[in-house]
């Protein structure tokens, strides 16, 4: 039920098309496009030209506050984001879809006189999504920065301030990483540092004696798919939010174990 194989996703969305052509309004059309909203290959793509949100920072120097969170990547120093990270508001955050996205901010200097007290005119810092956050007090799209992200753009005395954000790709250390969180009954991967686009559109698995296998996004950035892969190499194709797809072939071992990470030798840049 959690697992489809992509050949059979395939099959579906052609059968979908022929059967909204013939507009045959039947229970089973219902059935097809509840599937095919699980394969939907749109994207939501951010912008990459500055538009407005406000913002708010949280924890101290230390970032204190950080761990847990929307995303999944329960602690992001041992993920590798360290203190470049911030909670969005779902506008952006897309309820985890776009966890791992990265944003380029900066204070609105120009925006009033308490701005231009307050903002590093011309100072930008660079971010990544790995929590939710409430809406700007007018429902603006909002960015709860951690302390030492925020005082690279503006005093803190300045409190909440609106900024100016654009999406930008994310330079990552290393190798995408998957941790396999499930157990042997269920195979749950959170996906985390992922360079380029950030953050992950679709996920596909796939054993070394199997097909592959599309995943579900269960919550965050974390994919689950119940097909039985113990014993076997395991392969990724990752589709990025932008729709760009790259296949990692091979990389856990046989001997892979649940409660693992596995870093693949390249990543998306
Ligand atoms: C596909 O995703 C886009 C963006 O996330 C959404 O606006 C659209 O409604 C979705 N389409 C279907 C058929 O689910
Ligand atoms: C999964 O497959 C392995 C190897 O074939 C087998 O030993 C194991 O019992 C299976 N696990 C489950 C939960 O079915």
């Amino acid at each position: 039920m959690f697992c489809r194989k992509m050949t059979e996703m395939r099959r579906i969305s052609r059968l979908a098309w022929s059967c909204s052509l013939a507009v045959a309004a039947t229970a089973l059309l219902v059935l097809l496009a509840a599937d095919v909203a699980e394969a939907n290959e749109s994207f939501a793509v951010g912008r990459t030209s500055f538009g407005d949100a406000t913002a708010t920072f949280y924890g101290g120097s230390d970032a204190a506050g950080t761990a847990g969170g929307f995303c999944g990547y329960e602690n992001p120093f041992t993920r590798g984001y360290g203190v470049t990270t911030v909670a969005l508001s779902d506008s952006l955050l897309s309820n985890g879809l776009n966890c791992g996205a990265c944003y380029e901010v900066k204070c609105k200097w120009e925006a009033s006189d308490y701005t231009k007290k307050y903002c590093y005119q011309g100072m930008t810092t660079i971010v990544s999504a790995t929590n939710l956050s409430p809406p700007g007090l007018n429902g603006e799209h909002h960015f709860d920065l951690t302390y030492p992200m925020f005082v690279k753009i503006s005093n803190p005395e300045s409190g909440r301030i609106p900024i100016q954000y654009r999406r930008v790709p994310c330079q990552k250390q290393g190798g995408i990483r998957f941790s396999m969180v499930g157990n042997p009954f269920w195979n749950l991967v959170l996906v985390y540092n992922v360079g380029g686009w950030g953050n992950v559109h679709s996920l596909y698995v796939r054993g070394s004696r199997t097909d592959w296998y599309y995943m579900n996004r269960n919550w965050g950035q974390n994919w689950q798919c119940s097909v039985n892969l113990t014993g076997q190499k395991l392969s990724f194709r990752v589709v990025l939010g932008n729709g760009q797809t790259s296949v990692f072939n091979n990389v856990a071992d046989s001997n892979w174990k649940h409660g693992q990470t596995y870093e693949a030798s390249s990543n998306f840049w």
